[in-house]
């Protein structure tokens, strides 16, 4: 019986596992250990949330399958969303998709574009799914900084002079885990002038969109005019709510 299967020999050792594991032993040796390892919420979900979940599961017909794409009352809710936060206009029918949280939307999206051996253009270091939503669909990752200023910007062009076949998708994701750097608009500007000129998708990661200081909010990549001809985004609930095992997100943007 054949047990080599193609999928999990790519896949790649989950480097929160690993931590989770190593704090397990040094808790288990009696050490005093602080866990900074998962983002985990530490506030509750705020109340209305939880009321309204109460409210919710407590009728009889609210348990049946859901749509694929989620339901319209949550896409226009996020559609809204954009256009108060970021003036991004968003057609909650066919421009935005509820995801099982934005890491399983990665890497769904990951499957649905990836033939093996494309290469894609992720950040290092990086959130893990950025690289292992691509390597387990079959990709080569090339890596690039995550510093958006220039040295980004020349590697993004060596990538794409040097790089056999040529790239298909950038990922990246500002407010940035691991780094907590941020990029503004005209880090984006050039970003889509970019991928526009070498017909690359970019995948956004904003899921810390609410998490800014300074009063400044972090923009969206799809505040560039015309970004939504090669962007997607991703949202999600889990820290702008604390509902990380809630399993609730988005992808925005464009619509093949
Ligand atoms: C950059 C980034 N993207 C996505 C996620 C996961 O979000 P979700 O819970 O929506 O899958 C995290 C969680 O730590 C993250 O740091």
């Amino acid at each position: 019986m054949q047990d080599d299967f193609y999928r999990i020999k790519r896949l790649p050792p989950y480097v929160i596992a690993e931590v989770n594991a190593m704090r397990a032993a040094a808790r288990a040796r009696g050490d005093d250990i602080i866990d900074l390892g998962m983002g985990n919420p530490d506030l509750p979900p705020p109340p209305h949330v939880i009321a309204k979940l109460a409210e919710v599961a407590a009728k009889p017909d609210a348990h049946g399958y859901s749509a694929s794409k989620g339901i319209a009352g949550l896409r226009r809710a996020q559609s809204a969303y954009y256009d108060r936060r970021f003036g991004v206009d968003l057609d909650p029918e066919t421009e935005v998709v509820v995801t099982l949280g934005s890491k399983e939307g990665l890497a769904n999206l990951a499957q649905a574009i990836t033939a093996p051996g494309d290469v894609v253009l992720a950040p290092n270091p990086s959130y893990p799914i950025h690289t292992f939503g691509f390597i387990i669909a079959g990709a080569t990752i090339r890596s690039v900084p995550t510093t958006p200023d220039e040295k980004y910007f020349e590697a993004l062009e060596r990538a794409v002079r040097f790089t056999v076949p040529r790239p298909s998708v950038l990922v990246m994701g500002y407010p940035s885990n691991p780094t907590a750097e941020v990029a503004d608009l005209a880090f984006y500007e050039r970003v889509v002038a970019f991928a526009k000129k070498h017909n690359i998708w970019v995948l956004s990661d904003l899921a810390y969109s609410e998490i800014y200081f300074d009063g400044v909010p972090t923009p969206s990549i799809l505040q560039v005019p015309g970004a939504k001809d090669v962007a997607i985004e991703f949202t999600s609930m889990s820290k702008t709510y604390s509902m990380a095992g809630w399993r609730i997100g988005f992808a925005v943007g464009n619509k093949t």
